[in-house]
């Protein structure tokens, strides 16, 4: 009897073993030791919509390549400034990135269009000419340099903000050291309106304001909180000067290196964190827009005289970046 039990209790837990082993094998049946594992840049804090994006797209992709492709964030800037990740991505030592456009306008005339001020009437009229034909032209024409351009993020209307005094007339611009992106279009822009550019990086703002360095800088509502760009900066002109698109790029070397599936694959990925990013961005846009309320941030809106002389001014812009291109700005400024 006692043999009998003794023999049933081995075939009992000989079955178990086995049962396990089996299911462990399945648990990593779809997944393979990464073959590639690459590398993302962003600019902002991990929690910042962008980095968000970033994030989710880095999942999917995993995910979809069954771990065969593996991809990590490095956000804050951890692998260089905006300039000098585009530096990178050229020549391949930054897999994948998200810069803004007003960066690589630096290096591909075209995208100028995209750039100037007030060309969009709002966040709806941007979507709608870089979802349609003109967007997806502009891709193309990104992917025939060093990077191959995945997908669209928002980064809403830039807005001038100050230290000392408000702006609520292009007259108080008159000599005020504003800090622009490294971008001799945005230098441009503010002096056109009276200003003195200061070429300053992104992660550097925040110090200059503090030490008085600068008057003012100029930027999105939520790059403006996230920065805390206004503990130094307490007025902000909600002028809207510019929409400035931002991208998802690969590098063409790694692109080079993928199949043709995984490019489908990864493309469709960068649509959907696209997608993801740009619904954060609305949430995001309006929770720090209550925040500025409660940390007692003047908002100053413009009146319309005012807002027609900002615009007046910004007409040697559009002279000396866009005068080759005026079909494709009028173009742009039909589409309903
Ligand atoms: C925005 C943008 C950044 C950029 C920054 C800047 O925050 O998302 O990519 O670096 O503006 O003003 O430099």
């Amino acid at each position: 009897m006692k043999r009998r039990i003794k023999i049933i209790a081995s075939i009992t837990v000989a079955i178990t073993v086995v049962g396990i082993i089996i299911y462990m094998n399945k648990g990593t049946e779809n997944k393979h030791s990464p073959e590639f594992v690459l590398s993302y840049a962003d600019n902002q804090s991990s929690d910042y919509p962008t980095t968000m994006g970033g994030y989710r797209f880095a999942e999917l992709v995993e995910e979809r390549t069954d771990g065969r492709i593996k991809i990590k964030v490095y956000p804050n800037a951890k692998l260089g400034s905006e300039g000098d990740v585009i530096k990178q991505i050229r020549f391949g030592g930054v897999d994948f990135a998200r810069v803004s456009a007003s960066q690589l306008v630096e290096y591909i005339d075209e995208l100028n269009v995209i750039m100037m001020p007030y060309l969009f009437r709002d966040s709806d009229h941007m979507w709608k000419v870089l979802d349609g034909k003109i967007g997806d032209e502009l891709m193309t024409t990104v992917n025939n340099y060093d990077v191959e351009a995945l997908s669209w993020y928002d980064a809403g209307a830039r807005s001038f903000y100050t230290v000392d005094k408000p702006i609520k007339s292009i007259d108080d611009m008159k000599g005020l050291k504003i800090r622009v992106q490294e971008s001799e279009l945005m230098a441009n822009m503010v002096e056109a309106l009276g200003a003195k550019a200061v070429e300053i990086t992104y992660s550097k703002v925040y110090d200059s304001l503090k030490r008085g360095n600068i008057d003012g800088a100029e930027n999105n509502i939520p790059s403006y909180e996230s920065e805390r760009h206004y503990e130094s900066a307490r007025y902000y002109t909600l002028d809207e000067h510019i929409r400035i698109p931002e991208l998802q790029l690969c590098s063409k070397a790694t692109w080079n290196k993928f199949s043709e599936e995984d490019k489908i694959i990864i493309r469709q990925c960068a649509e959907e964190s696209a997608k993801y990013e740009r619904e954060l961005w609305k949430d995001k846009e309006s929770e720090y827009r209550s925040k500025m309320e409660e940390q007692e941030v003047e908002v100053i809106e413009l009146s319309d005289v005012e807002k027609m002389r900002f615009r007046y001014a910004m007409t040697e812009v559009y002279e000396r970046y866009c005068s080759e291109y005026m079909d494709t700005i009028n173009n742009i400024i039909m589409i309903e």
